[in-house]
């Protein structure tokens, strides 16, 4: 089959800039895709992180302002190990600290409609014939509300295929109506079934709307967002464009998230040389300042503190665990009540719960590694990708079956553990309740080593690699290609 050109235009990329599982995909889905002889560059805004990280980057071409309110930008060339970087370089919108959507005290910038409206036409662009690059793509993968304008510029100006790709729904990235004539989009995209939402320019109604296909992160998410419940209003166009919308479930870099060769663990283990995880136990308890034993379970919580992700479910759950007895390991940051609480929590307790606010890539490999059991109570998960770390290392997962989550964990019962699918504990109605009756179900199984050595072997056998997503994804270039004609 023929080499397909491939822009593949994101907001975050691991490991340089990355506030959840975005950036993670950003890096490995287009190095997958890479090792399968396509020719794919990625397009990112030139951060703080990345003029550092690539100081060698060359102007490949400058940009003079491509609408009224977008200010001129230069475009450079980066190579990340072989993977051709593309980076919007405009100072003004993108040369500031910290992360890439909100600032120090965790509010959007208010500029983020340029910011990324920038990002996107300019995405946009490199797709059409008047690129100011030799190099054109065939297809234009845009991900998330940050670069969802693209497919819409590529719609009512012509240029390659687009697809866009939703990762997370409740993110729709809403700006003023101004913006249409500031970012040059033009009046006749002021339209219910255009770039309007509720009286907003709203970036991902828009790319869900004007891309000739769409895909989010896990099948049962993607037919969760056709209902109201998860749609967060956009259900009816999702269930509108259906027949356009794929779930194609996200993959982990084995590279990077592996058990054997993770150089941040104290012991390398795998399935068949298990013994060794206990050694990486025992450094987490002695690092955070838990009491060392290994009579008792150890829970494990990487995430962002927010109402997504469940974890106020747990919360109420720190003197029951402590009384199982069992210990519980957090790493989160987020909304500052989560953060606060969950520091309270670990207050009376220090040898049996330890919070760890802020954001440590380390310490998360470190408790992926060291904890017994994940715990993971997400009101809803397009994919989630700390389940999948959690299975690859040997600590089965405490999930609610709801999008990536069902797709990935197979709940422990006699006929699942009979035919070897059995690799974690899944509980449905979003509640304290039902998450502790599945934590102590699954502290429960730990106790009995043969059958807890079962589950955790089932989980590292599970194939999470890229490559099937991959697979996947070029299939849906060559239809996004295909139907452009
Ligand atoms: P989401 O993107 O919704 O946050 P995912 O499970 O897809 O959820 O991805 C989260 C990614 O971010 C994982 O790689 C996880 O290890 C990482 N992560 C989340 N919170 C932290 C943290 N506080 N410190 C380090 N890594 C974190
Ligand atoms: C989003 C989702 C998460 C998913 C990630 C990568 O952040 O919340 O479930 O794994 O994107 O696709």
């Amino acid at each position: 089959m023929s080499r397909l050109s491939i822009l593949f235009a994101a907001s975050e990329m691991a490991p340089w800039v990355k506030t959840g599982g975005l950036g993670d995909v950003a890096a490995a889905l287009p190095a997958a895709l890479a090792k399968a002889q396509q020719d794919i560059r990625v397009l990112l805004p030139c951060y703080p992180a990345l003029r550092a990280a690539f100081p060698a980057a060359k102007e490949v071409a400058l940009l003079p302002a491509l609408a009224p309110l977008l200010p001129p930008a230069r475009l450079l060339a980066a190579d990340a190990d072989g993977l051709p970087l593309l980076l919007v370089d405009c100072p003004q919108l993108y040369d500031r600290p910290g992360n890439p959507y909100v600032d120090t005290h965790g509010r959007d910038w208010t500029d983020n409609g340029l910011r990324f409206g920038l990002l996107s036409r300019v995405a946009a662009l490199l797709g059409q014939s008047h690129s100011p690059l030799d190099w054109r793509p065939d297809v234009v993968h845009a991900n998330d509300w940050q670069t969802a304008l693209a497919p819409a510029f590529l719609h009512y100006e012509g240029g390659a295929a687009s697809v866009l790709t939703v990762h997370n729904v409740s993110f729709p990235g809403c700006f003023d109506p101004h913006l249409l004539h500031g970012l040059g989009l033009p009046d006749r995209a002021w339209r219910f079934d255009g770039v309007e939402y509720h009286g907003n320019l709203c970036f991902l109604k828009a790319g869900l709307q004007l891309a000739p296909l769409i895909s989010t992160v896990s099948p049962t998410y993607a037919r969760e967002i056709q209902d109201k419940h998860f749609g967060y209003g956009l259900a009816p166009l999702l269930h509108y464009r259906a027949d356009a919308l794929r779930g194609i479930l996200n993959g982990i870099d084995d590279a990077i998230w592996n058990p054997a060769t993770d150089p941040a663990l104290e012991a390398p283990y795998a399935a068949n040389r298990l013994a060794s995880k206990r050694q990486n136990k025992a450094a987490l308890q002695a690092q955070l300042g838990l009491a060392v034993r290994d009579d008792v379970p150890l829970f494990g919580v990487i995430s962002r503190l927010t109402h997504q992700k469940g974890v106020d479910l747990l919360h109420p759950l720190g003197k029951a665990i402590t009384h199982l007895p069992a210990q519980l390991v957090v790493l989160g940051s987020g909304e500052k009540e989560l953060e606060a609480g969950f520091r309270e929590l670990a207050e009376p307790h220090p040898d049996a719960v330890s919070v760890t606010v802020g954001f440590n890539e380390t310490l998360a490999h470190r408790i992926e590694a060291g904890a017994d059991i994940f715990v993971m109570p997400s009101r809803f998960e397009p994919c989630g990708l700390n389940q999948m770390y959690s299975l690859a290392y040997g600590t089965p997962p405490v999930v609610r079956a709801t999008g990536g989550l069902a797709d990935t964990v197979v709940d422990v019962n006699e006929a699942t553990l009979l035919d070897k699918t059995a690799n974690g504990f899944v509980f449905h109605h979003p509640s304290s309740h039902d998450l502790w009756i599945a934590m102590e179900r699954a502290a429960r199984a730990w106790k009995d080593r043969r059958t807890w050595l079962r589950i955790q072997q089932n989980g590292m056998r599970n194939d999470f690699s890229w490559r099937h997503a991959a697979g996947e994804y070029l299939q849906l270039y060559r239809d996004a290609v295909a139907a452009r004609g």
